[in-house]
């Protein structure tokens, strides 16, 4: 059987670098690859809601901000399906026969669930819901039967309890399920983009985000004001790339060839790294430097999200037609489930006949 994807995103937002580096650059890549069979890539807006419940309206806002920057980074609808999650009903019900596959305390040690409940400050009163996004997360990921998942490295835990979860249906049903395997990024810096202010995280809360969407002029202010070394105060002293967020940007970004076309004095980041250790070279001309790394990449995406705009009944078209690709999936898939948990009754005609054989005398 050939490889399937499937990733998604919740809409709590538009989609921002680190999004880009941890996930969706490295799904364009896949699907230009031609070695996958299917490939899904869900907007998660259920999922989003179980922690918005009183927010319908920033999910629906960021559904078509999602959508329009997966199709301008280049995820291309001739062989992705884009879904919404919340128009597959097949996904509710596998989620509701999964629970039953996981208990309590599990979910409980899940290190994702674990670190989301303390930065919402759940603690004491955890909606349901959201306490059981692992388990409808897994009911996503199996109902296209996928093989890979691409992921950032935050997802690790989903995916472990995923293939949890279809270990023991097939153990206690017979195989019936996929056993999926994450894809993370192979490059740390990619697996966690640091935020503008070098904080661990990009993170819209936190304020410290680049967004594909941003205008040239606001990538250029967010660079300009980026947290580097804090000693480096004059441009001969000897700089520190420890945590020096501009540096692991270039690291994320910079490709050999930009330093001719930029006009750049060094020869690779390899040197200018070295050159800024040894001092004499000043933050900013290495943020302009950065500016222009960030722009070969963005300004293309940028041109494309401009266009799409200009058409969102074609980006609704793309949708819509993802999600009635993906929809077919999901039923086939809840099929083959229920069949396995013989709880297709009516297509049973064994059962039916050995319910009347009971009677007979
Ligand atoms: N939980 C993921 C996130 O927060 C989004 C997501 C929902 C997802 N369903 C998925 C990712 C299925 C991979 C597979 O980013």
């Amino acid at each position: 059987m050939g490889k399937i994807i499937l990733t998604g995103d919740r809409p709590t937002g538009r989609l921002h670098l680190g999004h880009y580096v941890g996930s969706l650059r490295r799904r364009v890549e896949l699907q230009n690859s031609g070695e996958y069979e299917k490939i899904f890539i869900m907007i998660a807006d259920a999922q989003a809601l179980t922690d918005n419940v009183d927010n319908p309206e920033k999910i629906r806002e960021n559904i078509i901000e999602v959508a329009l920057d997966y199709l301008s980074c280049g995820i291309d609808p001739e062989k992705s399906n884009i879904l919404i999650q919340s128009e597959l009903s097949e996904l509710t019900e596998l989620t509701f026969y999964y629970m039953n596959m996981v208990t309590v305390s599990r979910l409980e040690r899940n290190p994702t669930v674990k670190s989301e409940i303390q930065l919402r400050n759940f603690e004491a009163s955890i909606p349901v819901g959201f306490f059981c996004y692992p388990i409808s997360q897994t009911a996503d990921i199996t109902a296209f039967r996928a093989t890979t998942v691409p992921v950032g490295e935050d997802q690790l835990p989903m995916l472990e309890q995923a293939r949890e979860i279809v270990r023991k249906f097939n153990a206690t049903y017979g195989e019936t399920l996929v056993e999926p395997q994450a894809l993370v990024p192979d490059n740390k810096i990619c697996s966690r983009l640091p935020g503008t202010d070098g904080k661990a995280k990009m993170s819209k809360s936190l304020g410290n985000c680049i967004y594909l969407s941003d205008p040239a002029d606001v990538v250029k202010k967010k660079v300009m004001g980026m947290f580097t070394d804090p000693n480096h105060l004059r441009v001969e002293d000897p700089g520190s790339l420890e945590g020096n967020t501009v540096f692991t940007y270039l690291d994320a970004f910079c490709k050999p060839e930009h330093f001719e076309k930029f006009g750049d004095e060094h020869k690779s980041l390899d040197e200018m790294k070295e050159h800024y250790q040894r001092g004499g070279l000043g933050d900013v001309k290495v943020k302009k430097f950065l500016i222009n790394v960030l722009e070969d990449e963005l300004a293309p995406i940028r041109a494309r999200r401009e266009e799409l705009q200009k058409d969102i009944p074609y980006v609704v078209d793309v949708l819509k037609k993802g999600t009635e690709v993906a929809r077919a999936e999901a039923a086939a898939t809840l099929a083959d489930l229920k069949n396995a948990m013989k709880i297709n009754y009516f297509e049973d005609e064994a059962l039916i006949k050995s319910w009347q054989d009971k009677f007979k005398n």
